[in-house]
């Protein structure tokens, strides 16, 4: 049967190969991030009244989650209020200049505003990074204003939370929490290869595996996780509100009017999903129906050959044993 054609061992091996990105180049991302973040603590030490408060590391490279196919890194900076504009071009244009004065070796095309951040640009190795500003006042939790990349809006949320919230999982299910979240990134990202219109935010998929893994769901076996995300999926047609109480009392989670209801685990307030349309779910809930029959007729396949082809039709072309 198609287990022994392809198997537990083969996901990870294919993950190693083809998903994750290698370790060697997540460490020299995240070094290149600390130099910036200290350079930026040198010029503060300086100036202590500067604007810019602090760089953190967020997205995937934080969280460890991150895939071969990244391609930049993404950097919070904290903006303290006063003196900072509140549009959100204005914004970008202020943490620009900022980021210029606070890093005089790089020349000021290095530094540039884009729709939702400022990209810093090295030269030679390393990937750009992009600063996303977040207005903060000295919340001890660290909770301020993010500029969501998604519309440019202003999201009260908390980064280190956020980062904790996914650090608890990993903890719970070493090693085998972050490799699922890859494996579903990834065919989230052969579905929005091959299916016009289709979206599916990361951090929805993260949170919708927290889920499982707080409901005790043991991640150890890949094919069969996967077939559970999957399941979830299509047995709640993304129409289930999702809620976390790691933050706040399940009480305090109010009303929301949109269709998907992801609910940030760190602000009860904020949707992380409310930009997904009725149409959108229904695209997630078709493809997960369809990895999920890809994946029970690859695990019934007689031959090798029938198996491989299954899994493609998971993780694309690239999937191979
Ligand atoms: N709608 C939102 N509400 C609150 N926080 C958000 C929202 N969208 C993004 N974030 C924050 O930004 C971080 C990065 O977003 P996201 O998970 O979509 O990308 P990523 O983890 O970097 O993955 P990718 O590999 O797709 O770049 C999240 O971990 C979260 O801290
Ligand atoms: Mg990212």
């Amino acid at each position: 049967m198609g287990r022994q054609h392809v198997g537990h061992g083969d996901i990870a091996r294919f993950a190693q190969e083809r998903v994750n990105l290698p370790k060697d180049k997540a460490d020299d991302y995240r070094a290149q991030v600390r130099r910036l973040r200290d350079r930026l603590e040198t010029y503060l030490d300086e100036h202590p009244d500067f604007s810019l408060k602090k760089m953190q590391l967020s997205g995937s490279l934080a969280k460890g989650t991150a895939l071969r196919s990244l391609n930049d890194v993404d950097v919070a900076c904290y903006i303290s209020g006063a003196d900072a504009p509140t549009g959100v071009a204005a914004l970008l244009t202020y943490l620009a200049e900022r980021l210029r004065k606070a890093f005089p070796n790089f020349k000021p095309d290095q530094v540039q505003p884009q729709t939702y951040s400022v990209t810093v640009s090295f030269r030679g190795t390393g990937l750009d990074v992009d600063v996303v500003p977040i207005l903060y006042d000295g919340d001890p939790d660290r909770y301020g204003k993010l500029v969501s990349q998604d519309d440019g809006s202003l999201l009260s949320t908390s980064v280190p939370r956020h980062l904790e919230f996914i650090r608890k999982r990993k903890a719970a299910q070493e090693k085998h929490f972050a490799q699922v979240a890859r494996l579903v990134k990834f065919w989230a990202g052969t579905m929005k290869r091959d299916r016009e219109g289709f979206r599916f935010k990361s951090f929805m998929i993260e949170m919708i595996l927290a889920h499982l893994c707080d409901q005790g769901l043991d991640f150890s076996d890949y094919p069969e996780a996967l077939q559970h995300f999957f399941t979830y999926i299509a047995r709640t047609n993304m129409r289930k509100q999702l809620v976390f109480s790691d933050y706040y009392k399940l009480a305090a989670v109010g009303s929301f009017a949109e269709p998907v209801q992801l609910i940030d685990p760190v602000n009860a307030k904020n949707n992380v999903s409310h930009l997904y349309t009725a149409a959108q779910a229904e695209m997630i809930v078709a493809a997960a129906l369809d990895a999920g029959d890809a994946i029970d007729a690859a695990l019934a396949a007689p031959t090798k050959q029938e198996t491989v082809a299954y899994w493609q039709k998971v993780f694309g072309s690239s999937f191979q044993v």
